[in-house]
């Protein structure tokens, strides 16, 4: 290939991981939304109507196959690019950076291997029953009945302590997230990059801190 090809194909890899990983944060931010539903004091009654609807409605199957496709898209080209990146500096930079973005972006491999495996628990844990592949807890009505597996989920204290200890590395992951995606988009700007920045931080803070106080809710708060 001549270096020009190499250099529209790594610029098209990046593009493409930067374009599904918006997409993926789009899609954390919408799971957040209904899963706070289940804090609701009505018994999952509102949180189990959403849920049905998602896991029924042909136009959101069409999300899903979407969504699917870019968590594998972002992965695959996440590791290659990252593997790439290694073995054309296999000694290191020779400048020593401090700032926390550069400490972030060096690290987005690492979250993101840990947001993956916890990923696989999440659809072994959900989606497996919902598609059938793994048996329906006793606790469930159907396999849309995710109230009451979550109750009992959340209040293992130590499902609850790893499912928090993963948001956090994804808040981790977040916090870089945005502004590296509108860098890779040529969207950096002196002016408005740093509320980019800002922005960036404050979404991983919803989304780990949203996420997590659902499991604080289940193991401390709720009575039955
Ligand atoms: C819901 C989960 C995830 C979201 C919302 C997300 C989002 C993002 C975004 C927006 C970026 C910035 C893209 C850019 O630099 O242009 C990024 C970078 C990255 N993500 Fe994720 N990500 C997620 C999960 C993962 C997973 C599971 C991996 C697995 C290995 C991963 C690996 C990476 C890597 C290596 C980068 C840096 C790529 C580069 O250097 O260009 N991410 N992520």
């Amino acid at each position: 290939m001549s270096n020009s090809n190499q250099y529209l194909a790594s610029i098209s890899r990046k593009v493409l991981t930067a374009l599904a990983g918006l997409f993926l944060m789009t899609f954390l931010a919408v799971h957040l939304g209904i899963n706070l539903l289940m804090l609701k004091s009505d018994n999952g009654i509102t949180f189990s109507l959403v849920a049905k609807f998602m896991a029924t409605n042909p136009l959101i199957k069409v999300i899903e196959i979407i969504l699917f496709l870019c968590f594998f898209i972002h992965i695959l080209l996440g590791i290659y690019i990252t593997l790439k990146n290694w073995a054309a500096r296999p000694v290191g930079y020779k400048v020593a950076q401090r700032s926390y973005t550069y400490f972030m972006s060096k690290y987005m491999i690492h979250t993101g291997v840990i947001i993956f495996i916890f990923l696989l628990l999440h659809l072994w844990h959900f989606y497996a029953i919902k598609i059938g592949v793994a048996p329906k807890n006793e606790v469930m009505k159907d396999t849309h009945d995710f109230y009451p597996l979550a109750i009992e989920y959340f209040q293992m204290p130590l499902f609850s302590v790893g499912y928090i200890i993963a948001f956090i590395f994804l808040g981790f992951h977040l916090s870089h997230a945005l502004q590296s995606a509108f860098q890779t988009l040529g969207l950096n700007h002196d002016k408005y990059t740093p509320a980019v920045k800002m922005i960036s931080t404050i979404y991983a803070i919803i989304i780990t801190v949203g996420f997590s106080a659902i499991p604080i809710y289940f193991l401390f708060i709720y009575k039955g």
